[in-house]
């Protein structure tokens, strides 16, 4: 296969592992699952990204989800560049705050009041907090492949990262801590039934609606509605997490695809454009225990960051000024999704998509995946193959078979016929010459 010249990159890796653990702070971010080299990236620009050797890619990874609009976008730079040119941050409120949760709140139905921190992981770590102490329980249950972040608590049977290193859970979780949460299997009723008896009180469910870290594996309508249904009949918290989904599958999250309310809501990625913003959300009822009003205590010293806010204000007033936004990028994604489909035919190559607005996934998989085991079962290594030759041909795809990927608006349907043109001689390549 074609290689990249990525020699700039090799030197950029190598002396960043002699200060970073692994060279770099995020674990996937070190390609271990597909191998090679990470391009080291210099910027972005819309839909592209360069690498320090100036090589450029159509970037279906987008910062993990954040930049719907793509990199550098200019009413996104301006608010930002505005509001920072005011301080970067005060650790005091600010309008900016009562604006982003304003506009939060009128697009995602059921949210009475919010709070905003600075990650996924905070927002989840505080929402359960609070069901915890709405409820009186101390149990809670999670699925199997659905990551909430990296909080002790969270941290079990949690999906891409976790899947990509092999780890079942993390060393370093107490026991103590990881025997209240309890382990359900995905779009499996039954199997959250036998969590809540075998526990002595669940306070809280948290789910991905729609889960984007075993690949894209949205939840059966049917099971979400019994979810809810259970969770009503047993007075438990049910914490839909949306950092991924929200504002990304549809404009209002998974509630647009569904129409099925979570007690608690967690945000992030899209609501922060690119910056580092979470936030959770809820009735009035459950919020109001929150510090200062109540007693469960929660704080940060950058939540509500001036520059974030207004970062994720600009996103979400574009999202509201362009009403088939979502049309588009989902006829994007199943451009995508179809034609891989269409090439990986053509080769008898077994081939799941799976697409929900911007967000899209595939699985070198010969049956649809449903749940964490089911998509364990993928090719990983005929994944890790196609992933290496899309790259060497300027397509940078999310780097493990485990996570999901992301359309921008600044992508096109001819962007797209490029990547399909480009796929089509790496799968030809990889079905004649095999392993
Ligand atoms: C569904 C979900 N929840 C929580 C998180 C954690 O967010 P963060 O990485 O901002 O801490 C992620 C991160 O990818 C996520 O996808």
């Amino acid at each position: 296969m074609e290689q990249l010249n990525n020699l700039n990159s090799i030197n950029d890796f190598n002396e960043a592992k002699q200060v970073i653990v692994g060279g770099v702070n995020s674990p996937v971010r070190a390609f271990k699952s597909v191998g090679g080299t990470p391009p080291f990236i210099r910027e972005g620009r819309g839909a592209y990204l360069v690498d320090e050797d100036g090589n450029r890619y159509i970037d279906f990874v987008q910062s993990w989800g954040p930049l719907i609009f793509g990199h550098c976008d200019k009413e996104i730079e301006e608010s930002v560049i505005q509001t920072l040119q005011k301080g970067l941050s005060f650790g005091a409120p600010t309008t900016l705050e009562t604006a982003l949760a304003k506009a939060v709140i009128s697009m995602y139905e059921g949210i009475d009041k919010i709070r905003f921190v600075s990650s996924g992981t905070e927002a989840t770590m505080s929402a359960i907090r609070l069901a915890r102490a709405y409820t009186g329980r101390e149990d809670i249950i999670k699925f199997e492949g659905c990551y909430h972040g990296h909080s002790d608590s969270l941290l079990v049977q949690a999906g891409s990262g976790l899947a990509t290193f092999g780890n079942p859970s993390s060393p370093g979780v107490p026991k103590d801590f990881s025997k209240h949460t309890l382990v359900a299997r995905y779009n499996d009723i039954q199997s959250v039934k036998d969590c809540i008896q075998k526990s002595t009180g669940v306070g809280a469910i948290i789910i991905e609606p729609i889960a984007g870290n075993m690949g894209l594996v949205p939840a059966k309508k049917e099971f979400l509605a019994e979810l809810r249904e259970l969770c009503t009949k047993h007075n438990i918290v049910l914490i839909l997490d949306e950092v991924m989904s929200g504002f990304r599958a549809s404009s209002s999250g998974s509630y647009g695809i569904y129409g099925i309310k979570g007690d608690l809501v967690t945000f992030g990625k899209v609501i922060g454009g690119g910056m580092p913003v979470g936030a959770f959300g809820g009735s009035e009822e459950i919020m109001n225990l929150l510090s200062p009003n109540g007693a469960v205590y929660q704080a940060g010293t950058l939540s509500g960051n001036p520059v974030a806010m207004s970062a994720g204000l600009a996103s979400l007033y574009k999202i509201k000024q362009n009403p088939k936004l979502y049309e588009k990028l989902e006829r994007l994604a199943l451009k995508l999704t179809e034609g891989l489909k269409k090439i990986c035919e053509e080769f008898k190559i077994p081939l799941q998509t799976c697409v929900r607005g911007s967000m899209f996934g595939f699985f070198f998989n010969e049956n649809e995946v449903k749940n964490f085991e089911d998509a364990l079962k993928s090719d990983t290594k005929m994944f890790a193959r196609f992933h290496q030759g899309m790259l060497n041909k300027g397509v940078y795809f999310a780097c493990s078979q485990f996570e999901t990927g992301f359309i921008c608006d600044c992508m096109d349907e001819a962007m797209i016929d490029s990547v399909l043109e480009r796929a089509c001689e790496v799968l030809r390549e990889i079905s004649t010459y095999g392993e």
